[in-house]
């Protein structure tokens, strides 16, 4: 697949990476393509940089991996989206996109894509790596799209995640951004560091 990473940082690059190692087509979108976070990724396969209304047409995929606020500047420079799916992987942790809950919300308000709440749920370094023990974490979507949580699974499966759990419809977004809260506050606030995961267990 073609795929647009708007925001090359921790989680855009991570999931760049992974992507253009699966084979995938890799058009990064940045504000300045002589100054941008990420620039080694052009070391990856199958990548190269864009301006980021030249990646989202050349994509039928977009993954959002900015600071939330960011998504007005970006949905104005993305163009017209509809039928693309839009993966929404930031967290409204430190700031919110007023007057939206979530960058997905504004996304499926302003918007005609396909959009999708996913790999915001971890940290970026289990993006990267999501095999412990040998085996694959789990990954989690939610929203209102089938088609988008269709591209999502296979995307989440290609690097190396061992699902992609359906959180629900948009009604979930939120809680989903709870889950990434959970995994920051074990992480960080209660001092388990970073290799920790999440994995549904079932019997
Ligand atoms: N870090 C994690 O482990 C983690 C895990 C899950 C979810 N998240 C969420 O993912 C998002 C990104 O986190 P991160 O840690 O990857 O951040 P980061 O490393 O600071 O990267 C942010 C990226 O966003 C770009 N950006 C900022 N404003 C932009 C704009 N107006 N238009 C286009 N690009 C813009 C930056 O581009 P420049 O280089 O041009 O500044 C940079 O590439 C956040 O919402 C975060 O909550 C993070």
């Amino acid at each position: 697949m073609n795929i647009a990473i708007i925001g090359t940082g921790n989680v855009g690059g991570a999931l760049a990476t992974g992507w253009a190692k699966a084979g995938h087509t890799i058009h990064l979108g940045v504000q300045d393509m002589n100054q941008f976070k990420g620039k080694n990724l052009l070391n990856n396969p199958n990548t190269q940089v864009h301006s980021i209304a030249e990646a989202v047409t050349m994509s039928e995929v977009v993954l959002i991996a900015t600071p939330p606020t960011a998504i007005f500047s970006i949905i104005e420079h993305m163009g017209d989206v509809s039928g693309k799916t839009l993966i929404d992987a930031t967290n409204s942790v430190r700031q919110t996109p007023e007057p939206y809950k979530t960058v997905f919300h504004a996304l499926v308000d302003k918007t005609k894509g396909e959009v999708v709440k996913c790999f915001n749920s971890t940290g970026f370094e289990n993006m990267l790596n999501p095999i412990y023990n040998a085996e694959g974490i789990d990954m989690f979507m939610a929203g209102d799209s089938d088609a988008a949580k269709q591209v999502a699974t296979r995307l989440a499966l290609d690097i190396g995640f061992a699902s992609c759990t359906d959180f629900g419809k948009a009604d979930k977004v939120e809680l989903l951004e709870k889950l990434a809260l959970s995994w920051i506050n074990l992480a960080i606030m209660q001092g388990h560091g970073r290799n920790i995961a999440f994995k549904l267990v079932r019997r």
